[in-house]
């Protein structure tokens, strides 16, 4: 499975990128205004600097705006000029799906956004997208079962034999990520803090703990 960071925060970006984890990042047009980043300049350039920081082969996505098929073209093409690393986001309406199949048969990289159902990951995957991202959070905030999902989409995508990647998002808490795994998902993008929150584990550090401890001793027997 491959972890994305799904954030415009170069910072976080670095930092999960040290860690010798991060194949790729996700962001959105929420993402970049919570980083201050307005206009399309500054938008293109926060793009092309992501690219940079995680390196080449590493899929970044980025997300159109328009909600009509020609205006999601011309945004998508202008992104996908940024960097061979950008993926375009394009959301789960009827001229997204149009979109999808056109990226698709001009080799631009895709992944389908505000996926939450089954049905929506068929016609995703119909189209030729290279990712779909179920909001598996936001299926929880309403209290049904958003890791079910990625287990149902990745059962269909089985039988069916479709190539589409499932990218499981709006990802809030390392259980989550331990979850997307054992359903079947091909990909999670989640903040640093759901990454940062696997590591812990209370033996761990008494583990830790215990180690500095027998050293203090030994050291303290070899000076007697
Ligand atoms: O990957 C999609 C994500 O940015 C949405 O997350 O927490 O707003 O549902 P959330």
């Amino acid at each position: 499975m491959l972890f994305f960071i799904d954030t415009a925060n170069l910072d976080h970006i670095r930092e999960a990128a040290e860690l010798g984890i991060l194949d790729g990042v996700t962001t959105n047009p929420s993402l970049m205004a919570k980083e201050g980043i307005s206009g399309e300049k500054n938008i293109l350039k926060h793009y092309r600097t992501i690219c940079e920081i995680v390196g080449d082969g590493r899929d970044v996505s980025a997300e159109v705006i328009s909600t009509d098929f020609k205006g999601m073209v011309a945004e998508g093409k202008k992104l996908a000029e940024i960097h061979p690393n950008i993926v375009v986001k394009v959301p789960m309406i009827k001229d997204g799906v149009k979109a999808l199949a056109h990226f698709s048969e001009i080799g631009i990289k895709t992944n389908c956004t505000l996926v939450f159902s089954a049905g929506q990951a068929i016609l995703a995957a119909k189209a030729g997208a290279t990712y779909l991202s179920p909001f598996i959070g936001r299926v929880d905030d309403i209290n049904w079962d958003g890791i079910a999902l990625i287990r149902e989409i990745n059962r269909i995508y089985e039988i069916q034999g479709y190539e589409t990647a499932i990218l499981a998002a709006s990802i809030r808490t390392p259980l989550h990520i331990v979850q997307s795994a054992k359903a079947g998902a091909d990909v999670v993008t989640c903040p640093l803090s759901a990454i940062m929150g696997l590591f812990n584990h209370p033996l761990t550090d008494i583990g830790l703990e215990k180690r500095s401890e027998e050293r203090r001793v030994g050291k303290e027997c070899l000076r007697l």
